[in-house]
């Protein structure tokens, strides 16, 4: 029998066996590559010595194709909980170090684990990935673990917020498991994401196209809209995890934190008086106008290099979380498209099941036209975004700065599709369409029978903008709530927030609706 030191001593050196991952070599090889191993990363992540770890003696059960003599304590993926800024979160960390990062059965199983774990006690999951896929030894094995995981995505969508962070290679059908997670960031250079490689690619299509271009942090933030975050190193995209968890509560049933702030809740800004041009025509960024508004000017913006025609991304308002959604008129003239549509019902839904309150700015000429558009499904997809906002029951503010055009006017968090709170600035118009537009339609007979057509149609414009191109027309109405100084934005939105703090809406019993996709 062993002695209760010998007992000890093994245990000590098991633990120190199974902090080595694959070995120290293939370690040296991970730093060469500029990537940080999977222990490493985590420190990065978590709160300094939060970090617990489970199933650190689990290894893989294969003894196909030479596994047998290369038992590796942990199986490549580290899991655990630890805490972010105090709050408990669940995480698991695939080690590059062990066949590549690559998924077996019990791998598989080891994430599974957390992902209970994570739902039962109504936390955050966290997935770092770097990893060569299905572990090719195991074979169908493996594809079932990627199913298991694939599952409980799903299962804990809309209850628990799940982060992914891409770090390496993410290629296949893994990359599905990130794809259904609330938010995914990318490093850039040293990560890439696609479901069939370049030389797939090159085979099927005889495209040359190397992993960056295909599937690196700038396609997927730019141009795919399958990532959310594109950060400069492994270092900035952990941070970026902890800042986006900061605007989230636990889970579905809880609320966001609340913060102290020492920028006054009654900070007027006299420079968003002047900051939509006289000329409705000319453009402005509607940035200037968010850091104005927001608690110290702080924003984290959501895909801010895709779809740039709509802006995401969380701030604070008296301390309290919200999401914001914003034309920009600098980009499009803040026209929505496809991709602004998906951009935009995608963070809503996001916002609303995690309770996150939405702050809507509005300067939308209507939907955008073309054939591209039209032949690539503006319809389903714009219906994304009005469905998105008609569904959710989170507070809605709306604040209507300048355009607010036909179907565009209505999907934009108006009050007839549950808007909370909306507001107009002066410089609102909220009508079917331009003025131009609108009168080379009603007054098309009007103006080929005017002996000066210029004159004629430059009348009719005056008159049409000074009968509907303001917002006192849908105020007369109550469709928009009140007429606001654009200084007055921050105390009015903070004021609103507080109303609603607790406010309560369901929507009908269903089983889930049919958002069209
Ligand atoms: C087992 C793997 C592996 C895998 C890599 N390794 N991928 N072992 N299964 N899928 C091992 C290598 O043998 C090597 O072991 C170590 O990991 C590092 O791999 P390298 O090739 O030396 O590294 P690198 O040059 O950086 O290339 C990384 C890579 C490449 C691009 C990921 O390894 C690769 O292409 N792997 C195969 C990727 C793939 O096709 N996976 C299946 C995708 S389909 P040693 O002992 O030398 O350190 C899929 C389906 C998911 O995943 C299904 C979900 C439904």
């Amino acid at each position: 029998m062993p002695t209760n030191e010998q007992r000890l001593s093994r245990l000590e050196q098991m633990r120190a066996e199974s902090l080595l991952g694959g070995g120290t070599a293939r370690i040296e090889r991970q730093h060469a590559s500029g990537k940080l191993t999977a222990r490493e990363r985590l420190e990065l992540l978590l709160d300094p010595g939060s970090f617990v770890e489970l199933d650190a003696f689990v290894t893989h059960r294969s003894t196909e194709f030479g596994l047998d003599e290369q038992r590796i304590l942990g199986d490549g993926v580290v899991t655990g909980h630890g805490t972010i800024d105090g709050r408990v979160v669940f995480a698991f960390s695939q080690d590059f170090t062990v066949f590549g990062g690559s998924l077996s059965e019990a791998y598989a199983e080891k994430i599974c684990k957390v992902m209970d774990l994570a739902m039962k006690v109504g936390a955050p999951i966290i997935g770092l990935n770097d990893s060569g896929g299905a572990r090719i030894q195991e074979g169908v094995v493996s594809l079932g673990g990627y199913a298991d995981i694939f599952l409980r995505n799903v299962l804990a969508s809309g209850v628990v917020p799940q982060i992914s962070v891409i770090m390496g290679p993410c290629a296949g059908g893994a990359v599905y498991s990130p794809a259904m997670t609330d938010f995914t960031v990318m490093v850039e250079r040293t990560s890439y994401m696609f479901v069939t490689g370049p030389n797939v690619v090159k085979a099927v299509t005889h495209e040359e196209v190397d992993s960056e271009a295909l599937g690196g942090a700038t396609v997927h933030t730019t141009r795919s809209g399958v990532a959310h975050l594109a950060a400069h190193d492994e270092a900035e995209a952990l941070e970026a995890v902890r800042r986006i968890l900061g605007h989230l509560p636990q889970n579905n049933l809880e609320l966001p934190s609340v913060v102290s702030t020492s920028d006054p809740v009654d900070r007027m800004d006299a420079e968003l008086d002047e900051v939509v041009p006289d000329d409705a025509q000319r453009p402005y960024d509607m940035h200037d106008v968010i850091s104005r508004v927001v608690d110290d000017g702080r924003f984290l913006e959501v895909q801010p290099g895709w779809a740039q025609n709509l802006i995401t991304g969380f701030a604070r308002l008296g301390g309290r979380s919200v999401g914001i959604v914003a034309q920009q008129p600098a980009v499009l003239a803040g026209a929505l498209d496809i991709d602004a549509s998906v951009k935009g019902a995608r963070f809503v839904r996001t916002c609303d099941c995690f309770n996150v309150p939405l702050v809507t700015l509005v300067d939308v000429p209507g939907f955008l036209p073309g054939v591209g558009q039209e032949h690539g499904g503006i319809i389903r997809h714009g219906a994304k975004l009005l469905y998105a906002y008609c569904e959710a029951t989170v507070p809605k503010l709306t604040v209507i700065t300048r355009k607010a055009y036909g179907g565009a006017y209505d999907v934009m968090s108006s009050k007839h599709v549950r808007g909370d709170m909306n507001f107009a600035w002066p410089t609102a118009e909220i009508a079917v369409m331009g003025a131009e537009g609108a009168v080379n339609i009603i007054f098309k007979d009007a103006i080929a029978k005017a002996a000066d057509k210029a004159t004629e149609r430059r009348r009719l414009v005056a008159a049409y903008e000074e009968g509907f191109a303001n917002p006192y027309v849908a105020a007369a109405r109550g469709y928009v709530d009140d007429v606001i100084r654009p200084s007055e934005t921050r105390p009015r939105l903070i004021r609103a927030l507080e109303v609603l703090a607790d406010k309560r809406d369901t929507n009908p019993r269903k089983k889930h609706g049919n958002i069209p996709l």
